[in-house]
């Protein structure tokens, strides 16, 4: 069986009045390029969308991940609609385009990828989960309910292919380092990183059995590459649902209680994040609450069936609710912490350049 690879690569290229959404003329242009990509065979299939300002392109292809073909295609496209952005005078035109020299792949370009290589099973639902005003290690605590938390999900009790465990691999976005994690064996080791978010992140889930992919998520934090505030880094994550994985309703379930993440308003607070169709992935509040998109497909011999927006649901609509009464709770916090982030985070926004003004006010004591 011939394996596929689902890439789903995104990068804010600027939006209409205000970070909150994507422009239809941009979306087509990528589309257009995408369709042509796929008339001349360079990827299977694709899906093209916004979730807030953040454009994504879902791609299905028979090349490897990180494939420098398949990632400067997204990369030219992202740069055609950066151009056309600037045009329109959208904006933040190009923000995601920290550099244009690309060289292999799109490591420390700016946007953000999540890619898995896998065989396609008998049926292959696959989720894309996408989120605006936030950063990636806002999947960690998701992830963790998904994989390795039986309150959540049932599977990992009782079904024999998931019964074994999954293994974590997880990101130390600071010191550049990895560690692998077998749950639940290794739980409470794991949750000493998984707790802080903004320096370790889960890239990827294993089956423990055979090691097949389960879940992949994007973690390059923009702030840390260019060493300065640049919006936060709007994360992807791709999981298999369903047979040897957990339902779709396992993986849904620990969105409907809404959790505060980092990256509201000016990349510099915590709100909640909220579970949203893709109509409503458009924060206009305090620039939040931050939200989360999840598409399902079914994939068949690399082909996309058509998305499943599975937040397109009422029984998301309490988990909405909660969500804007956090939204409200915290905000009452204004500029004080926990509202704000605590400083060693606050370095990777605008306010250092504040503080520098005001250095000189201090004398010892
Ligand atoms: C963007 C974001 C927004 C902006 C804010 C200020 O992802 O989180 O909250 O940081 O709207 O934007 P600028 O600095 O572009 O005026
Ligand atoms: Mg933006
Ligand atoms: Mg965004």
């Amino acid at each position: 069986m011939e394996k596929v690879t689902i890439s789903l690569i995104k990068a804010d290229i600027g939006s209409l009045a205000g970070h909150g959404r994507g422009s239809e003329d941009v979306l087509n242009v990528a589309k257009d390029l995408l369709e042509k990509a796929k008339a001349e065979q360079k990827i299977i299939d694709f899906f093209v969308y916004y979730v807030g300002d953040d454009l994504q392109l879902l791609m299905t292809h028979r090349k490897f991940i990180e494939d420098p073909e398949i990632h400067k295609l997204a990369f030219d496209i992202f740069l055609k609609c950066s151009e056309i952005a600037k045009e329109l005078k959208l904006y933040g035109a190009g923000q995601d385009i920290l550099s244009t020299a690309f060289s292999g792949n799109l490591k420390g370009l700016g946007p953000g990828f999540a890619e898995m290589c896998i065989e396609e099973r008998k049926s292959e639902p696959i989720i894309a989960f996408s989120a605006d005003k936030t950063e990636p290690g806002a999947w960690n605590y998701y992830l963790f309910k998904i994989f390795a938390d039986p309150f959540n999900t049932p599977g990992l009790v009782i079904d024999p292919k998931l019964h074994s465990g999954f293994i974590f691999e997880i990101h130390d976005v600071y010191e550049h380092k990895k560690a692998r994690f077998s749950m639940p064996e290794e739980m409470y080791d794991a949750l000493v990183y998984l707790g802080a978010p903004a320096r370790f992140v889960v890239k990827s889930v294993f089956k423990k059995d055979n090691m097949e992919i389960a879940a992949v998520s994007s973690v390059e934090r923009l702030s840390l590459i260019a060493g300065r505030y640049v919006g936060k880094d709007d994360p992807v994550l791709l999981v298999r649902a369903q047979e040897r994985f957990p339902s779709v309703g396992e993986i849904l379930e620990p969105f409907a209680n809404p959790i505060f993440v980092a990256g509201g308003m000016r990349g510099s607070h915590y709100v909640p994040l909220m579970p949203v169709s893709l109509k409503d992935a458009h924060p206009t509040r305090f620039d939040a609450p931050a939200r989360v998109v999840a598409l399902a497909f079914n994939l068949k011999n690399g082909y996309l069936s058509k998305p499943v927006d599975l937040f397109d649901d009422p029984a998301f609509d309490r988990a909405r609710e909660i969500a804007n009464e956090m939204m409200d709770i915290i905000r009452k916090h204004g500029p004080f912490e926990p509202h704000r982030l605590p400083l060693d985070e606050m370095e990777y926004t605008t306010l250092p350049l504040v503080e520098e003004k005001l250095r000189n006010r201090w004398e010892k004591l």
